[in-house]
């Protein structure tokens, strides 16, 4: 007898959808037979009903209990918290940020150490973090072999915020410790100095409503930043990086250039970006601070080019970028920006970001855009191969893989509406609040164990039951990289 048989369901990976039960022994899946074949020979049997089941989603980019960028703000959810939301929004693993901050000597073993002391027995799922710099010392990237050693293969870098922006210089200098040691480089690519400048210029027009931090983060600026950092990267001698919640057409547009050229140039989105535009920064009174986040939504053209990439491949990853503050919250959310002088805020100091690891699944299977096999790559597989967590994360391979799974209901869901009250994050708000979905997960099993059961207790898992999973390289990433030598330049 196996410990748990999912049967009966319609099995979905990165390459196949196949009638398949799955057995699972202990934490791993143990073995795929055909349809009904194993249904009388495990302790625990699911009869998945004929819904999908997928490897467990993999949101690779999740902000918690990170230290404020915009001067005022605390993030919403804790490891507690956010992980409890995943996991009832079918994610098996996170991956979140342990920030390296300037001046402060903070380093990035010791920010790697802290973050994980933050996590102890708070965790619902499995998670890891990319190491956030916003320093290029020499002393940071020294320890970039030590982080491998302690199972990190990812650095975040700005292009833009005081707080954190790297110059060109410094770009260049993380990208040769990077290669040298095979971690990938995540960029956010704006470009921090014009969107100093345009603020300026809209404060001294007295335009402070949320609605300008659109107009502050024009379409072209990102754009920019994108084709600088992809130029930065051909410099070194095509040093492989990842830019991550691309929103605009122009951005998408110079990555697939840069792709087909041949450059390992890896791309992520973010929902925002296809069920957002930028009217909802134009709602009444503070409302649109709800969707304040960079870059902003864009419009419905780029939300079409959005999802073009995505089904094209530009974008191997969707993830959440769920970087929640409370809406209704002076003292640490959103409204920390109000001010008498000011009544309705002022856009440059809302806290940036949105709610969005439990609603990114359900909203991407329910869009129904991208084929079965596009969206297990896209939510899971590519991020597990991209960021080190393949094959034991993102596949259904027997005595490799971690028995991870989303199982989702047969059929549509009709009446199914998103509200916030539904949801297990720790903020007062969603931006897709009356977005209707037809689709939910019914359950999530991590590692072998029911942690979430909808129909059944809701979460069942239990807190600390989540572990810090090391991380190896990039897979089929690295090969064709060699050593950077000056005289290739
Ligand atoms: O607005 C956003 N995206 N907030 C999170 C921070 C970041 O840059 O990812
Ligand atoms: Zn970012
Ligand atoms: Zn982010």
């Amino acid at each position: 007898m196996y410990d748990l048989v999912i049967t009966n369901g319609l099995c979905v990976t990165a390459s196949d959808v196949a009638p398949l039960d799955i057995a699972i022994q202990g934490e791993k899946i143990a073995l795929l037979a055909s349809s009904g074949s194993l249904s009388n020979q495990g302790k625990r049997v699911i009869d998945a009903d004929g819904g999908y089941v997928m490897p467990g989603g993999i949101d690779c980019h999740v902000h918690l209990q990170e230290p404020s960028l915009f001067g005022k703000g605390t993030s919403a959810d804790d490891y507690e918290s956010g992980t409890r939301s995943a996991i009832a929004g079918g994610n098996t693993t996170i991956v979140t940020f342990a920030p390296v901050q300037k001046d402060t000597g903070s380093t990035p073993l010791g920010v790697v150490r802290e973050t994980r002391a933050l996590t102890d027995g708070q965790c619902y799922c499995d998670f890891s973090f990319h190491v956030l710099l916003a320093t290029a010392s020499p002393q940071a990237l020294q320890e970039f072999p030590k982080l491998r050693e302690e199972g990190i293969s990812s650095v975040k870098i700005y292009m833009t915020y005081e707080a954190l922006k790297l110059n060109d210089g410094d770009i260049l200098s993380v990208l040769l410790a990077a290669r040298k040691n095979k971690i990938l480089t995540l960029v956010h690519a704006e470009n921090g100095e014009v969107l100093e400048w345009l603020t300026n210029q809209l404060e001294a027009a007295e335009l402070f409503a949320p609605k300008y931090h659109s107009h502050s983060r024009p379409p072209i600026l990102e754009a920019e930043a994108t084709n600088r950092a992809i130029a930065l990267s051909a410099l070194i001698a095509n040093t492989p990086i990842l830019l991550v919640h691309v929103s605009d057409i122009g951005a998408t547009a110079r990555i697939r250039d840069a792709q087909t050229q041949g450059q390992p140039i890896f791309a992520e989105t973010c929902p925002q970006y296809l069920f957002l535009t930028r009217d909802d920064l134009d709602k009444p009174g503070f409302e649109g601070a709800k969707c304040v986040c960079s870059p902003p939504p864009r419009d419905k053209t780029d939300q079409a080019a959005i999802w073009a990439g995505l089904q094209n491949g530009t974008f191997a990853i969707l993830s959440s970028d769920h970087c929640p503050f409370r809406y209704d919250d002076a003292i640490a959310g959103k409204k920390t920006c109000i001010t008498e002088s000011h009544p309705l805020g002022q856009f440059k100091y809302i806290p940036n970001g949105l709610p969005g690891v439990e609603t990114r699944m359900p909203l991407a299977l329910s869009a129904e855009k991208l084929t079965l096999t596009k969206l297990v790559q896209v939510t899971s597989t590519n991020a597990a191969k991209l960021y080190g967590l393949y094959p034991r994360k993102g596949a259904l391979i027997p005595g490799v893989s971690d028995a991870d799974l989303t199982i989702w209901y047969p059929g549509k869901l009709e009446d199914l509406t998103i509200r916030n009250a539904m949801l297990h994050h720790n903020t007062d708000y969603t931006p897709y609040e009356g977005q209707r979905v037809g689709n939910w997960p019914r359950y999530t099993i991590i590692r072998g164990r029911v942690v979430w059961d909808r129909d059944n207790g809701g979460v069942v898992g239990r807190k600390g039951y989540g572990r810090f999973i090391r991380r190896d390289a990039a897979v089929d990433v690295w090969e064709e990289v060699r050593e950077f030598d000056l005289e290739m330049l």
